[in-house]
């Protein structure tokens, strides 16, 4: 019974699409387990290039089923577009799998969420617009509608009426916004019910019953350890919780069920939004990682911040979601360096610390402390096997492996599937 966690070891944008994608022919399930539009999964398949959003990478593999699961929050008008998109590319979506249970983004989430962080000012999170904080923040406050309410139009109905009720002066009055009409909502969302119903499914009990039979579950992250609404740069976060654990709650399969975490890291460092950042470059050498490493928003278009690979929040992902195993990702934008230096240790008033520290004050203070690794020049897109590595390149990813506290399952040294070294299996 093999369940298998995908998570982001720094702030996202790691490569999960492209680890889910390259164990998806040896996987029968793949869920997605929180987040929202707001993830970006990029896969790479031969010539092809897949942007993923709410889907599950596992639509690409025929033989997986891709399931969102009832911690997602789901805006059901980007979904269908997703999956009328992806379909006129050929890839069939007929097996999809959505959990009854999961949110729905309504309206006046995307409204509150872009309005809200216009208010902040300088303050501002840097969300990506979606709606996310605001879906999540009214499931918490259990005013939330869910996929079951678009099967029942008085329910829907009732819900959205109760809640717009507040919604709407809030937009009027605070915001100075329009309101919003809740009869046109719940016919736009009805009609989005007719269209997904076909894939609402008890998808927990689908699950267990699969690992009953010895079939592979993967769950998919989205986002990222240090955007983990409790274990991340507080409140420079999202509003869900990425880390392994958030997989059982949003999948709805028990702790007992995990068999391995594979953590999901980047030879450097990359963030998008604002928030702490201690090995972030604003220099000519930072630009030159986001150009050549492609640092751009797969969601929003926005450039990612850059920065050294940093140690000391690698291990702390180790920690929080029980790493087993990692994937390192990017290897090969590394190539052409004199010195890589690596953050083994954050400076905070003058004392030196292995470890996250406990306040977000001290993080805001945290200086890096480097170790400089020699580099190499060599074009490593190629590489097949460890000894293909040039021998610094190979003593890079060996250190990290030290440093981070998990041994390293593969190495990524370009986007398609097949730039990859893998040194242990992955399932
Ligand atoms: P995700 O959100 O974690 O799935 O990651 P994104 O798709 O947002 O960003 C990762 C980017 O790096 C994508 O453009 C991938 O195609 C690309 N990528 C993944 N692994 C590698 C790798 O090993 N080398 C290079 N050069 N690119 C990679
Ligand atoms: P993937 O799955 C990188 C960031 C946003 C912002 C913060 C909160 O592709 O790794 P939100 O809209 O979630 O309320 O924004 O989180 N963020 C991401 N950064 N990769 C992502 O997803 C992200 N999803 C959200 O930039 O700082
Ligand atoms: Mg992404």
């Amino acid at each position: 019974m093999p369940a298998i966690v995908i998570v982001g070891a720094q702030w996202g944008d790691e490569g999960k699409g492209k680890a889910t994608d390259l164990m998806g022919d040896s996987v029968d399930f793949v869920v997605r387990y929180q987040g929202g539009n707001n993830a970006g999964h990029t896969v790479v398949i031969g010539e092809e290039s897949y942007a993923l959003h709410l889907l599950p990478s596992g639509v690409l593999s025929p033989h997986s089923v891709p399931v969102i699961g009832n911690g997602v929050v789901i805006d059901p008008g980007v979904l269908i577009k997703e999956i009328g998109d992806i379909q006129a590319r050929g890839v069939s979506c007929e097996r999809l799998l959505i959990s009854a249970n999961a949110h729905l983004i309504m309206p006046h989430h995307v409204s509150l969420d872009k309005v809200t962080e216009r208010y902040l000012g300088q303050a501002r999170i840097g969300t990506t617009g979606r709606g996310i904080g605001p879906a999540y923040s009214d499931k918490v406050a259990r005013t939330g509608i869910r996929v079951q309410d678009l099967f029942d139009p008085a329910i829907l109905r009732q819900k959205l009426e109760l809640v717009l009720r507040e919604k709407n002066q809030v937009l009027t009055k605070v915001y100075n916004r329009r309101g919003i009409d809740a009869g046109r909502v719940a016919d736009e969302y009805l009609e989005y019910g007719k269209r997904l119903a076909s894939y609402v499914a008890d998808t927990s009990l689908i699950l267990n019953q699969a690992l009953e039979e010895d079939k592979v579950v993967l769950l998919e992250g989205a986002q990222a350890t240090l955007l983990d609404v409790d274990h991340g740069t507080y409140p420079f976060v999202t509003s869900s919780s990425p880390t392994a654990g958030g997989a059982c709650v949003g999948s709805g399969l028990g702790p007992t069920r995990i068999t391995k975490v594979l953590g999901i890291v980047k030879a450097y460092t990359t963030r998008v939004g604002a928030g702490p950042f201690p090995t972030e470059l604003t220099d000519e050498v930072g630009e030159w990682l986001r150009k050549t490493g492609g640092e751009y928003g797969v969601t929003t278009g926005r450039e990612r911040r850059t920065g050294w690979f940093d140690a000391v929040i690698a291990r702390y992902a180790t920690r929080v979601n029980g790493v087993t195993d990692y994937f390192i990702t990017k290897l090969d934008v590394l190539s052409g360096l004199e010195k890589v230096p690596v953050c083994t240790g954050y400076e905070i008033d003058g004392v030196v610390r292995a470890d996250v520290p406990m306040t977000q004050t001290e993080f805001h203070h945290a200086k890096p402390v480097y170790e400089y690794f020699d580099g190499w020049w060599e074009d490593i897109s190629n590489a097949k096997s460890l000894s293909e590595l040039p021998a610094n390149a190979r003593a890079y990813v060996l250190a990290l492996a030290d440093m981070i506290g998990a041994p390293v399952a593969a190495i990524g040294v370009g986007p398609r599937r097949d730039q990859t070294i893998q040194l242990r299996p992955l399932i």
